[in-house]
């Protein structure tokens, strides 16, 4: 319990394979999910995991068919509505990261009333990625900081590693140290590509419908059996 992580990322992928697997549409794997999600949410404040990020949507899928962004888009303003006095009652407190602008004006108001509701709980913090990828964010930063040289609010030599992260979507969290992708594929698909620079990758087969507290222990015990050096060496680590 000493070395636990105090932020989990996580990938939710495979839902459609997951559904075609079991002969059903894409969107049937998605609502599936949705049980994942309530269980690892569970599980992490059980735990004792302060932050969780879960990357729901990102800005590339807003090229899937027309059906399954529109079928997501109403799975997530359902889903908030009904999740969120659970989320509330068990002290959780909610944010979402991305490009939120792009969002149906349904969604960008559950979004906004699920933040509000929540805004002063003390618990797990649940970030939920949405219509986000990490270039958009790092654009964003590198305009937001822009602007502030250009204003005369920043000088050019004060900017820093921790300058730089308080300009990202993330600024109030800490980086995960621990990030995990469901269903089998090795890749990070545009997900915090700044905040991931030191955390430990795990990947796993099991597809995100699947996924339950189980998977997340046994990441976590696969995460505590890793040495992380920062660029050190395994005898300098080992003195500390
Ligand atoms: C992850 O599952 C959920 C979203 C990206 C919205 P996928 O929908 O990517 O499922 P696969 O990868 O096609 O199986
Ligand atoms: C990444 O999954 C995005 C989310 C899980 C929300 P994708 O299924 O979209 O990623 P690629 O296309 O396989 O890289
Ligand atoms: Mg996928």
């Amino acid at each position: 319990m000493k070395r636990l992580p105090k932020h989990v990322a996580i990938i939710m992928d495979g839902n459609g394979r997951w559904a075609n697997e079991q002969g059903q549409d894409r969107l049937y794997g998605h609502y599936h999910g949705v049980i994942s999600v309530r269980k690892v949410v569970e599980a992490a404040t059980e735990i004792g995991i302060q932050y969780l990020t879960l990357y729901a949507f990102s800005t590339e899928n807003w090229d899937r068919p027309e059906a399954e962004v529109t079928g997501l888009m109403t799975l997530f303003v359902e889903t908030i509505a009904k999740e969120v006095p659970d989320l509330h009652k068990n002290n959780i407190k909610l944010a979402f990261i991305g490009n939120l602008d792009m969002l149906p004006n349904e969604a960008k108001k559950a979004l906004a009333d699920a933040t509000q509701t929540t805004a002063q709980n003390t618990g797990l913090t649940l970030i939920i990625a949405l219509s986000y990828s990490g270039r958009w964010e790092l654009v964003e930063a590198a305009k937001s900081i822009a602007q502030k040289v250009a204003n005369g609010a920043l000088l050019v030599n004060d900017i820093n590693e921790t300058v730089f992260a308080e300009n990202l979507t993330t600024c109030a969290f800490p980086d995960p140290e621990l990030m995990i992708r469901t269903s089998g594929e090795c890749r990070i698909s545009n997900f915090l590509l700044y905040q991931l620079a030191y955390a430990e990758l795990i990947f796993t087969e099991t597809r995100w419908p699947e996924f339950r507290k189980e998977h997340l222990i046994q990441a976590l015990l696969e995460y505590q059996s890793r040495e992380r050096r920062f660029g050190k060496t395994s005898a300098q680590i080992q003195q500390i």
